[in-house]
Formats: structure tokens, C-alpha cells, sequence
């Protein structure tokens, strides 16, 4: 058998969690995506938009399908490792990209492998 007294602490009870998570919601503002939304890559040729989300949230892609890592779990910018200048071992970070990008778009034949295509702007 429930008392009354009980039920009003039960009920006071539910009402201080109530205001104490609207009050936690209302104070954290929801945090800053983990990964861009889109890229844009200014270079001689003519910027190119990466529409980074998309490739990942519609083309079911893998963190790890480009930022490949040989050393953890982190995601790196690709010119920690492929530097301006490449050498035998270590593809150029324009090399990097094309071979990355216009690799894929081929295995796949779908998204952009003409020069225009991609860099539009
Ligand atoms: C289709 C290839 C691709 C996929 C899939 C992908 N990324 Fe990226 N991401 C890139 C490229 C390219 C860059 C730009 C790197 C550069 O400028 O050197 C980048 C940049 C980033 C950056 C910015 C790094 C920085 O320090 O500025 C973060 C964070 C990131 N990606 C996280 C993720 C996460 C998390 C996933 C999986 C949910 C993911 N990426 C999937 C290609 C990809
Ligand atoms: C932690 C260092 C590191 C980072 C970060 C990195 N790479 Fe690499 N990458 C390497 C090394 C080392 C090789 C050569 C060894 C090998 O083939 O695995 C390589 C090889 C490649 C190759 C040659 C084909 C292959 O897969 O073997 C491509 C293309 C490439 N990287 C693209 C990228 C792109 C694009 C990014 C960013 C999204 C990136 N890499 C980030 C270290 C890195
Ligand atoms: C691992 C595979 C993969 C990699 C790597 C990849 N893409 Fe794509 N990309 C795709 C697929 C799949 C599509 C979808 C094409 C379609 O559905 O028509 C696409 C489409 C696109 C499109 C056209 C539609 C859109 O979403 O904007 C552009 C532009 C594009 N990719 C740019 C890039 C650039 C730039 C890079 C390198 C930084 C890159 N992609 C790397 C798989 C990849
Ligand atoms: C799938 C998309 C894609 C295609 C197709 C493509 N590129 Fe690129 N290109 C890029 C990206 C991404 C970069 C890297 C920009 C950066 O380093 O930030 C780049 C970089 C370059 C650069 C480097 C300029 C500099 O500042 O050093 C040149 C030149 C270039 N591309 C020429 C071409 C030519 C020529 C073709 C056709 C044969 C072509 N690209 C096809 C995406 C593409």
C-alpha cells in the first residue's frame, strides 16, 4: 500500500528532476559536429567542394575508407603525412588527393573523375 505522503514525495521528487534536466539541457548547447560538413580546397586549379558529410552520411563511407592511419584510431589532416613535395615513399598531398579521389569515383563509377568536375569554381 502507497501512503499519500509517498505519493507527494514521489511526485516532488519527479518534479526537481524535471527542472534539473531542463535546466542541463537548456545550459549545454549541443556540441560542434566531430566531422565537417563540406570542404572547400582553394588551389591553382580551381577550388574543389568536398561534400564531406554527404560522402559519409549518404555514400555509407568508412572514417577510415580515406583517413587511412597507420598509427591509431585518430583522424589526421592527410598533409600530416603527404607533404607538398612526395617522394618514392610518400605520395605529394595533391597526388594523395587525386589518387584518393578519382580512385574511388572510378571503382565506383560514380562521382567526378573529369578535371571540371571537380574543380568547378
Ligand atoms: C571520402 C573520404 C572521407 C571520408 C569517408 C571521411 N573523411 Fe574526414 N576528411 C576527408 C578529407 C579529404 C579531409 C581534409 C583533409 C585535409 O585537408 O588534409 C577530411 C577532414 C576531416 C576532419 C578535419 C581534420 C582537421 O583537423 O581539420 C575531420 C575531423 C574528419 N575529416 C573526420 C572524419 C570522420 C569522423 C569521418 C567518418 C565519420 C570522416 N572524416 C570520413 C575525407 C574523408
Ligand atoms: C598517418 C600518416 C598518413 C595520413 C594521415 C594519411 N596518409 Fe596516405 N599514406 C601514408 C603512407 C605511409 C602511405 C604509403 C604506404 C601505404 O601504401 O600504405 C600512404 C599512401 C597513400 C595513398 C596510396 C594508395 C594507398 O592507399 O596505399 C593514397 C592515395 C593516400 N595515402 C591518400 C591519403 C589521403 C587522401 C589522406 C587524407 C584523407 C591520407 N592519405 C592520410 C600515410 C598517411
Ligand atoms: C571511398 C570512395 C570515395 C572517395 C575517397 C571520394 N569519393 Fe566523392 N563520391 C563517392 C561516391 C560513391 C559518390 C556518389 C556519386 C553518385 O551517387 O552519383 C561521390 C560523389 C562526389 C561528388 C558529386 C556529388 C557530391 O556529393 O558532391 C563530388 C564533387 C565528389 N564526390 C568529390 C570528391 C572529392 C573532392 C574527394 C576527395 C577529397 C572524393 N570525392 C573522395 C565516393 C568517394
Ligand atoms: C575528384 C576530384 C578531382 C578531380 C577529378 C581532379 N582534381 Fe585536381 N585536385 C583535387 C583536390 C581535392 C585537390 C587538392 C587541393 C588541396 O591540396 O587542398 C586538387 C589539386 C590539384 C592541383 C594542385 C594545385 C596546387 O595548388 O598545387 C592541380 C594542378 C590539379 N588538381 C589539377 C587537376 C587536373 C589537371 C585534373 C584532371 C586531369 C584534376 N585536377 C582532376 C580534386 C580533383
Amino acid at each position: 500500500m502507497t501512503s499519500q505522503p509517498h505519493l507527494k514525495a514521489a511526485g516532488l521528487i519527479m518534479a526537481v528532476f524535471l527542472i534539473t534536466g531542463i535546466v542541463c539541457y537548456a545550459s549545454f548547447p549541443s556540441p560542434p559536429p566531430a566531422e565537417p560538413i563540406r570542404l572547400m580546397f582553394q588551389n591553382d586549379a580551381g577550388k574543389v567542394l568536398f561534400t564531406h558529410q554527404t560522402h559519409t552520411e549518404e555514400y555509407y563511407l568508412d572514417c577510415m575508407d580515406c583517413h587511412h592511419n597507420l598509427m591509431d584510431d585518430d583522424v589526421y589532416n592527410c598533409s600530416e603525412c603527404h607533404e607538398e613535395t612526395g617522394d618514392e615513399y610518400m605520395l605529394s598531398r595533391t597526388d594523395a588527393f587525386h589518387e584518393q579521389c578519382i580512385g574511388c569515383h572510378a571503382d565506383y563509377g560514380a562521382g567526378p573523375v573529369d578535371c571540371n568536375s571537380c574543380h568547378m569554381m
